[in-house]
């Protein structure tokens, strides 16, 4: 980890946080990922306060781990139900649910964001909670796509502010890709890498440009999937088969993206555009964007690459 401490940045006192472990964690935003994230930290012993913006959305959030957890015990602890129920009533205990954000982050010794994929409305966030939380805090972001140092320059904690970037759904998926800015202390960057580590996930170091390292590869391969179709060098059906078959992947490029949903997969690649208009690799598909402007986003609108029976939502 020396590349990242050369580069901190004068000025900026990394005194505040020295390897610190983390113990309470803040998480902000109780959706699909948020939940997720709640649930794997409180399984590992941590002290979760989960924040959003209203109490229905929480209830709805513990309700997302409750059943969550079921699943999980039914596999781990099949032969022995009650220590199963005990585990999930232990885990439960370890998450409480706020909507002040100023009450939630005190005592904490991380603030891990979840909330709507927004620059303006994640800096907003993270230039208030600045001043509510204590100063050892680290904070944190799950986004996908934004750059952590835009988002981090709301504050005036650039050395205690990196990238925690899970994957869905969280409790199954065991990669975390942690992202150091330039500014990114040594010491901060340590202990997010610990924390991912006492989740039971596998971390991996990355910097902070476009897609981190997972999406930077798989979402130009979305794209690149799209164009081979409309430059008629295959039907849709035969690059899927040829990327389950030739390739193993479990899922077509195009099952794939009518799954994750094709509004997701074109708000990343617009937003790298915008940040790299040259780069070829960014470049748009006319066919995403008819899609897209005919409200045809994959499963969940029944209809994208392909027509569905049913709707995801
Ligand atoms: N869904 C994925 O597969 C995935 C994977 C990795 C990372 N991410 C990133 O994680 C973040 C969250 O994604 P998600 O899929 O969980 O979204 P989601 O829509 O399921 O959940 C977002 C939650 O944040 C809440 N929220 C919005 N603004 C808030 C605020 N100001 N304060 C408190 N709560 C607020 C919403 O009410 C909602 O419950 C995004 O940055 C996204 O890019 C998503």
């Amino acid at each position: 980890m020396a590349f990242f401490a050369h580069q901190i940045r004068r000025g900026f006192s990394s005194s505040a946080v020295r390897n610190v472990v983390i113990k309470q964690v803040t998480i902000i935003g109780g959706g699909q990922m948020g939940a997720g994230i709640a649930q794997v930290a409180a399984s590992t012993g941590h002290s979760v306060t989960l924040v959003d913006t209203s109490d229905d959305i929480l209830k709805k959030s513990i309700k997302t781990i409750e059943g969550s957890l079921k699943r999980v015990v039914k596999k781990k602890f099949a032969d022995k139900p009650e220590a199963g129920e005990e585990f999930i009533q232990k885990v439960l205990k370890n998450v409480s649910t706020s909507t002040d954000v100023g009450s939630a982050v005190q005592g904490s010794d991380l603030v891990l964001e979840a909330i709507v994929e927004n620059l303006k409305i994640k800096q907003d966030l993270f230039s208030r909670l600045d001043k509510l939380a204590p100063a050892h805090t680290i904070f944190a972001s799950n986004t996908s796509s934004l750059p952590i140092s835009d988002i981090s320059s709301a504050t005036n904690r650039l050395d205690r502010f990196g990238g925690l970037h899970f994957f869905n759904p969280v409790p199954m998926m065991k990669l975390v890709e942690v992202i150091g800015t330039s500014t990114t202390s040594q010491e901060t960057f340590d202990s997010l890498l610990n924390f991912s580590k006492v989740l039971g996930k596998t971390p991996v170091s990355c910097k902070d440009t476009p897609g981190f390292i997972v999406n930077r590869l798989f979402v130009p391969y979305l794209y690149e999937a799209i164009r081979l179709y409309e430059r008629g060098h295959g039907s849709k059906e035969d690059i899927d088969i040829a990327m389950k078959l030739g390739v193993g992947y479990p899922m077509g490029p195009f099952e794939l993206s009518d799954y994750i949903g094709l509004d997701t997969i074109k708000f990343i690649m617009d937003g790298w555009r915008e940040m790299d208009p040259d780069n070829t690799l960014f470049a748009p598909s006319e066919l995403m964007d008819k899609l897209v402007a005919e409200g045809k986003l994959g499963k969940k609108t029944g209809e994208g690459f392909y027509k569905y029976k049913w709707k995801l939502n």
